[in-house]
């Protein structure tokens, strides 16, 4: 039977689900009452969720959690987090604690360009692209007010447009490159708003412009924001002299940090390691991002190609000794908004935001650079120290006794166990054997 369907988005959430139940699951009713399990009992947050997205079937449940004691530029935080990997949390408590009683994190805003293109071709004479261009700058202006006219109230617009010309990369191919500052906002709907006007006010007035007038008409390929924001940029670290630092098991303090060090110089020069380093940043990014209602896939692209600026991809974090200072800082691109897009509309971000104080876009990228630096040290010391694996099996064991389907006792009686014994799933199965025995 074919599962081709036409006209699936205009039939009722009803009748897509029994499509799919018939279609997919051979009518199974367990198929359709997991989806049902999870909608929400109140008909209007259902709704809500139902209206984000085209085609919902059900709500996809991730956990929302906490990593509270974050003490940033002096000032006290508890975190939201969304995260479905176990051991990110208790990663990000431990760390905030560990930094909390050595002066805490500190953070920079270094900017927050935004940035969007209009990206044409052009056939003519490039001095008289320029030479027009300049001459209807105004004009770009004047045409997207109505749509600039709030943001330029709130402090924000547009910035600059320059023209860009890209031709010995691409034959006939130009830019309008825009910056913006946004504000609180992410922007992404302001600015490309702005940019199909600006698109539109360049065909417009080429076709009348005396220099351009009866030569191949601008051909307008797309109109689009950038991901990649290198000016919206911002720095966290922390830092303490090496003695202030705690002892670990086995090694000096000096040793921990000089190994610490070598760890993240691994991550600067080889691939492979900054891949896996910077996903463990990227735990507490997305986590924060997500718990904000923000845009993680925005934000991922950004920052990853933000990794590989020198042409190589590396290390978004630095470790230094320098005397008997040790430090560890992040720098990364994250263009966030704290308004507008989810942040007003779905409940549990509105929560998070309230959680945070309802920051500022500037402090949420504050906010968001700890999450990911405190993420980063806390792996890079179990890596350099007992291992990854100690730690996060602890974590994952409540995973592998739900699997297993253990009950209530049988999961205290676990975790006492395991906690002086290595968890491995073959370690939890016997163990629940004999339990049952
Ligand atoms: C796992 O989610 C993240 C780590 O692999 C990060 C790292 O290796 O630095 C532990």
């Amino acid at each position: 039977m074919s599962k081709n369907i036409v006209g699936f988005s205009r039939k009722t959430k009803e009748e897509k689900i029994e499509w799919l139940i018939t279609t997919y699951f051979g009518g199974n009713k367990d198929a359709k009452q997991t989806l049902v399990s999870y909608w929400n009992s109140d008909d209007k947050l259902q709704q809500l969720h139902d209206e984000f997205i085209e085609n919902t079937v059900s709500n996809f449940y991730l956990p929302l959690g906490v990593a509270p004691n974050f003490i940033i530029n002096q000032k006290e935080y508890t975190i939201p987090m969304v995260i479905e990997e176990s051991s990110v949390i208790a990663a990000a408590a431990k760390a905030s604690k560990y930094w909390g009683i050595r002066g805490g994190f500190r953070t920079t805003v270094l900017g927050q360009e935004k940035i969007g293109q209009v990206h044409f071709m052009y056939t003519g004479a490039p001095e008289k692209l320029f030479s027009f261009f300049n001459s209807i700058e105004a004009q770009f202006h004047q045409d997207s007010a109505s749509i600039t006219k709030n943001m330029n109230a709130r402090g924000g617009g547009i910035s600059s447009l320059t023209l860009v010309d890209k031709t010995i990369e691409l034959n006939n191919f130009y830019q309008i490159h825009v910056c913006f500052n946004t504000v609180d906002s992410m922007g992404a709907n302001f600015i490309n708003s702005c940019l199909e006007q600006f698109a539109k006010t360049l065909v417009r007035e080429a076709a009348t412009h005396v220099d351009l007038k009866g030569e191949e008409p601008i051909e307008i390929v797309m109109s689009i924001l950038s991901n990649y924001v290198p000016n919206c940029l911002v720095r966290a670290e922390v830092r303490c002299t090496i003695d202030a630092l705690e002892p670990e098991e086995g090694l000096t303090k000096r040793e921990f940090a000089e190994k610490f060090v070598r760890a993240v110089e691994i991550a600067r020069i080889e691939p492979h390691r900054a891949v896996t380093h910077n996903k463990g940043i990227m735990n507490g990014v997305d986590a924060v991002v997500l718990a904000t209602g923000n845009d993680f896939r925005a934000v991922e692209a950004g920052i990853h190609a933000y990794a590989s600026r020198t042409g190589q991809y590396r290390s978004l974090s630095t470790a230094t000794i320098t005397e008997d200072e040790f430090c560890f800082a992040l720098e990364i691109p994250l263009a966030v908004g704290t308004v507008g897009g989810l942040t007003n509309l779905h409940p549990l971000v509105k929560w998070s935001m309230q959680l945070l104080g309802n920051p500022k876009a500037s402090e949420l990228m504050e906010l968001i650079a700890v999450a990911g630096l405190a993420q980063n040290f806390g792996a890079l010391r179990s890596l350099v120290t007992s291992g990854i694996q100690k730690g996060h099996m602890k974590m994952h064991l409540l995973n592998i006794l739900n699997q297993l389907n253990a009950d209530p006792s049988q999961k205290e009686a676990a975790v006492d166990h395991f906690k002086t014994t290595p968890v491995s799933f073959s370690a939890v199965t016997e163990f629940l054997k004999a339990s049952n025995a």
